[in-house]
């Protein structure tokens, strides 16, 4: 009988090894573990009647070849099922997963939104307008006289008119140069004591360079009320760039010529790269040019319709870009407008 158990053990693990589908396997378990008529299960049971001296030697034998023939075929199920799961989309859960890749704020909107909580708490209102305006917001209602030289600096972009149709100077479409052209809009429309900015964007038609593109962001605001001072002004600018840079910063008047403030200035920041010693940033002057500011000139608070003589107030221009590029070290401003998520991916 032991001759016996090894043929059938064999045969057993060869028909296992054969297998190639959970139905093939279930008929080989049938076949020599079937409880009616498994061969190993004919072969235990013939086991009782053997004569005393061999029934236990051959009894053990029968049962560990049993539990060696159905190991094997527990081992092979497993790998079975385990390829069909696969194939099927199964997956493990304890494999650690891929991270999903999540959104973030591009830098000039990280920027912007902070700039308009610094204002928003010193009681500004945010106010988004026009790209597309005229001639008359974008630069006569501040003050530009027709044909004034200072217009031809902002490279202006017109849109494109039937030449059969007589257009007015003041309504020829063009993109805005400067968000200076929401200004009257605004003021037309909201009585002083006026506390506002606008962040937007601007076109014009530049030859490009790192400091330069065609598309680029501007946050203009302004303050009209009675008794506004250029106290007023510093005091403003010098409470954001502090909050910006996330240190007390200096701030510095030059004279600066823009028709639409008298005095105009150009406000300089002292040099957050090398707290004001000099480097390359600052051209080693320890200052760096960043914000376009004055007085608002009478003759726009004209073009308001505000009483003549009640009001002053003080307006400024920040080259947001500019403002994002010295935060985050940006050297050349086409990487914001250039889609490259190299970069963006960064933020
Ligand atoms: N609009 C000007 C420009 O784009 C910048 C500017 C200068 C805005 C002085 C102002 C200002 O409000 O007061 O060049």
């Amino acid at each position: 009988m032991p001759e016996q158990i090894e043929k059938i053990r064999q045969q057993a693990l060869s028909d296992i090894g054969r297998c190639r589908s959970e139905k093939e396997l279930e008929n080989v378990r049938h076949k020599y573990l079937g409880r009616q008529d498994g061969q190993l299960t004919a072969i235990l049971r013939q086991v009782s009647r053997l004569p005393e001296d061999q029934r236990q030697a051959t009894g053990s034998l029968a049962n560990r070849t049993r539990a060696e023939v159905e190991q094997a075929w527990q081992k092979k199920k497993a790998g079975i099922v385990n390829a069909g799961a696969t194939q099927a989309g199964y997956f493990d859960i304890t494999v650690p997963g891929t991270k999903p890749a999540t959104g973030h704020l591009h830098p000039l909107t990280r920027i912007r939104l902070e700039v308009q909580e610094i204002f928003k708490s010193m009681g500004f209102m945010v106010q988004e307008g026009n790209e597309l305006t005229d001639l008359y917001y974008n630069f006569l209602s501040l003050n530009f006289p027709e044909n004034h030289p200072a217009m031809d600096s902002y490279d202006t972009f017109f849109i494109k008119e039937d030449p059969k149709q007589k257009i007015e100077l003041e309504k020829r479409q063009v993109m805005r140069a400067h968000t200076s052209n929401m200004q009257v809009r605004i003021m037309e429309k909201n009585k002083p004591p006026l506390k506002v900015i606008v962040p937007g964007r601007c076109f014009r038609n530049e030859a490009t360079d790192a400091s330069h593109d065609h598309t680029f962001h501007q946050i203009e605001g302004f303050v009209v009320d009675e008794n506004i001072s250029i106290a007023n002004l510093v005091y403003t600018q010098k409470v954001l760039l502090s909050k910006i840079f996330g240190q007390e910063v200096k701030v510095r008047l030059r004279p600066g010529y823009f028709p639409f403030v008298e005095p105009g200035f150009e406000l300089d920041c002292s040099c957050i790269i090398c707290g004001g010693q000099g480097c390359s940033v600052c051209k080693r002057t320890g200052w760096v040019e960043l914000i376009p500011c004055g007085m608002i000139h009478p003759k726009v608070l004209e073009s308001a319709g505000y009483p003549q003589g009640k009001y002053t107030g003080f307006a400024f221009g920040m080259g947001w870009s500019r403002l994002a590029m010295m935060k985050y070290e940006i050297d050349d401003i086409r990487l914001f407008m250039g889609g490259d998520l190299r970069f963006l991916q960064q933020f």
